[in-house]
């Protein structure tokens, strides 16, 4: 049977990068978002890429938990097995704490942290049912320490998940079929960072390129992984470890 995968927020960015590489390893894939228009373009687009896959398309707001349940369990009923889930929807809106943007927080606390729970609850529950699968948790680099202004609440959520994700490694520690990988993306170009310049930000990595490293990590079943690894993985020890003085000029 042709191994299966689920990927929220698939309408652009990491996530349609992702749907067209695992299509191309062979996956059939379930493609989540709310702009269901980007969804059928992209699986004709893979489709005529690849005519023997599988493309299921579903409408999905994640901040509908409701939803997010009910989506998971039909699409594992449709393919009969869902071998691979990638949490991945998220948004980056953000204002320093205590300036009055309380909503922009929230949202971004609610999509990235509260739906990111409910998707993985949603995982969770096909995965025990059928005794196996891979979780994948899209966290950032933002995780590895707390950030300042704008993206203090987006770091914290992404340290969120991926402590759900550690969790559930340490619940899961030694039995066989189920499997945790987080993953923590440094500057990937997406809708997320349009506005950002390449001469801006000298680190930033084409989209391909990113979700190539992405994609090998996760095929590799690596528990966790910078992405790409030059430079985030000797980054993540800087980025972990240096004094609070030294970060600060860093950033
Ligand atoms: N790009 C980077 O440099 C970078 C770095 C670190 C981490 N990340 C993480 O990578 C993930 C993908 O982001 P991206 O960079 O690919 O940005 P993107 O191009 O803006 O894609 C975001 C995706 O999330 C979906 N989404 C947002 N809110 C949603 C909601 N309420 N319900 C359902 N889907 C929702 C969007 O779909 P719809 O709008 O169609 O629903 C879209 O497909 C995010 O979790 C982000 O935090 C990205």
């Amino acid at each position: 049977m042709t191994a299966t995968i689920l990927i929220t927020g698939a309408s652009s960015g990491l996530g349609a990068e992702m749907a067209r590489q695992f299509a191309g390893l062979g996956y059939d894939l379930a493609l989540c978002a709310r702009r269901t228009d980007r969804l059928d373009e992209l699986k004709a687009e893979i489709v005529a890429a690849h005519p023997d896959r599988r493309i299921e398309v579903r409408a999905l707001d994640v901040t509908d938990h409701d939803a997010v349940f009910s989506v998971f369990r039909d699409v594992a009923a449709t393919f009969g097995r869902l071998d691979r889930v990638v949490v991945n929807a998220g948004m980056a809106k953000g204002a320093p704490l205590g300036t009055g943007r309380f909503d922009a927080n929230r949202e971004t606390a609610m999509t990235n942290f509260v739906a990111a729970l409910a998707q993985t609850e949603a995982a969770m529950e096909v995965f025990r049912a059928q005794q196996g699968g891979h979780l994948v948790m899209v966290s950032s680099m933002s995780a590895l320490r707390g950030l300042p202004k704008e993206i203090t609440c987006y770091a914290a959520t992404k340290a969120g998940v991926a402590h759900l994700v550690e969790g559930l490694r340490t619940e899961f520690y030694g039995k066989p079929g189920y499997d945790f990988t987080v993953l923590y993306p440094g500057y990937i170009r997406s809708e997320m960072n349009d506005g950002v310049a390449a001469a801006e930000n000298k680190m930033m990595v084409s989209t391909e390129k990113g979700v190539t490293a992405m994609v090998a990590a996760i095929e590799k079943k690596r528990g966790s992984a910078c992405v790409p690894p030059l430079p985030w993985a000797p980054l993540s020890v800087v980025m972990k470890h240096a004094p609070l003085p030294v970060f600060r000029r860093l950033i």
